[in-house]
């Protein structure tokens, strides 16, 4: 691939040579683009050593003034590591007063990011507004690590490692954007049924599975709206998160949330059961034993089933036996158009906690498809994928 890499004014720029030489590794073309202030930290000879490639600098001492245009249509992907508080700034604005940043303007591939700068001046609200704004335009960013910086602090603003930034140009490269202009509203994580106000009921979800498919769905384009249950994971950027307790709260969220959707995802593992009448005071250790009478939740699927309007309905059954047969009960009871079924429990090392998954896809009308052993991520974007193959059949069987 034709690979840009942007290098701009910071200590971290001697790490970018490390990654030009892993990209020229993987057989990658890469031409170097600095900014004035990246000169001062490397000097652009070691990039034009390690690339065999003059490295682009300042906008005026190029041959021809439309260098950048030339360049920017020869080139398939931009990455710029490391990105600056400023570089962030002068992107998300759309400023262009020098080589890289007027070269940003005119290119239309795929635009990865990997920031780098002190700790206070990655979480400050200009650059976090920043990054939000690139964010939407839906370029890829790369994490900054956590870590000891070289301004003697520590905290996020670290440059992610050179492997880590190539697997995130790896992944823009393939990125579809194929959910552009679409609202998908997904449930993740367990619910908390209280049963006085320390103690309450819930289930091992970890959320992994939601948040993987709320993370792929905004990649692709998506305006996602994310109901979560108490999970211990960040939103993925770019994503509206709600954040709620009880099968009752979620329910109520959803049904708030429904008018906008086009594609409602129930990756919640939804409590069955909680206590209606919880009591305001903690319950004492008074009778040798106790026993809880527990009324059903709200089945905020079924519900869903039923209305069932214009959207397009995906349940999840989380089974320890019997798997394509409870599934595809669900589909048919909840009045599902796909239900994505797993095994989880018992032996199995897959499900509520792993970061991999092997799922089934219970369609409605056709066969069933497997889909092997792979993250969570992988797994989100394959749902997607069936998701909008069905969602065209079914335009299609619709006459629409
Ligand atoms: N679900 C829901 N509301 C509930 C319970 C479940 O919306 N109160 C949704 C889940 O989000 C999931 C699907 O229903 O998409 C299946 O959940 P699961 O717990 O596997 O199924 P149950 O209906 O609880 O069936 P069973 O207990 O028989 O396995």
């Amino acid at each position: 691939m034709k690979v840009l890499l942007g290098v701009g004014g910071g200590i971290a720029a001697y790490k970018s040579a490390e990654l030009a030489r892993l990209l020229m590794q993987q057989g990658h073309e890469v031409q170097v683009v600095m900014t004035r202030a990246a000169e001062e930290f490397v000097g652009p000879l070691t990039f034009a050593a390690l690339t065999g490639r003059k490295v682009l600098t300042n906008l005026f001492a190029i041959e021809s003034a439309i260098e950048h245009i030339a360049v920017a249509q020869e080139h398939e992907l931009l990455v710029i590591a490391p990105a600056t508080a400023d570089l962030m700034a002068k992107l998300a604005h759309g400023l262009a007063d020098d080589f890289l940043t007027t070269l940003y303007l005119a290119f239309t591939g795929p635009v990865v990011l990997a920031p780098a700068m002190n700790v206070n001046m990655w979480q400050h609200a200009a650059t976090q507004a920043n990054l939000a704004t690139l964010v939407k335009r839906g370029h890829g960013i790369v994490e900054p690590g956590s870590g000891y910086l070289a301004c003697g602090m520590t905290g996020p603003g670290r440059l992610a490692d050179p492997e880590t930034i190539a697997a995130a140009i790896e992944r823009a490269a393939h990125q579809r954007r194929d959910l552009e202009g679409e609202a998908v509203l997904i449930t993740a994580g367990p619910t908390q049924e209280p049963l006085d106000p320390v103690r309450y009921i819930s289930n091992r979800s970890s959320g992994k599975m939601g948040y993987a498919l709320a993370e792929a769905a905004a990649a692709r384009g998506a305006q996602v709206i994310l109901i979560s249950g108490p999970v211990h994971l960040p939103p993925p950027r770019g994503v509206e998160l709600v954040a709620v307790r009880t099968a009752a709260e979620m329910r109520e969220q959803v049904m708030q949330h429904l008018p906008a959707a086009g594609i409602v995802i129930k990756a919640a593992a939804v409590a069955d059961f909680h206590l209606s009448k919880v009591p305001d005071q903690k319950v004492k250790k008074t009778a040798a034993r106790v026993s809880l009478e527990l009324d059903p939740t709200p089945d905020i699927l079924a519900e869903l089933g039923r209305k069932k309007g214009d959207f397009l309905l995906v349940g999840f059954a989380a089974e320890t036996q019997n798997l394509q047969q409870e599934a595809r009960r669900k589909l048919e009871s909840k009045n599902c158009d796909m239900v994505v079924g797993n095994l989880v429990g018992g032996s199995s090392d897959l499900g509520f906690e792993s970061d991999e998954n092997e799922v089934v896809l219970i369609l409605r009308a056709g066969k069933d498809i497997s889909l092997p052993r792979a993250s969570k991520r992988a797994i989100a974007d394959r749902i997607f994928d069936e998701v909008l193959k069905l969602r065209l059949a079914l335009h299609a069987a619709n006459g629409s």
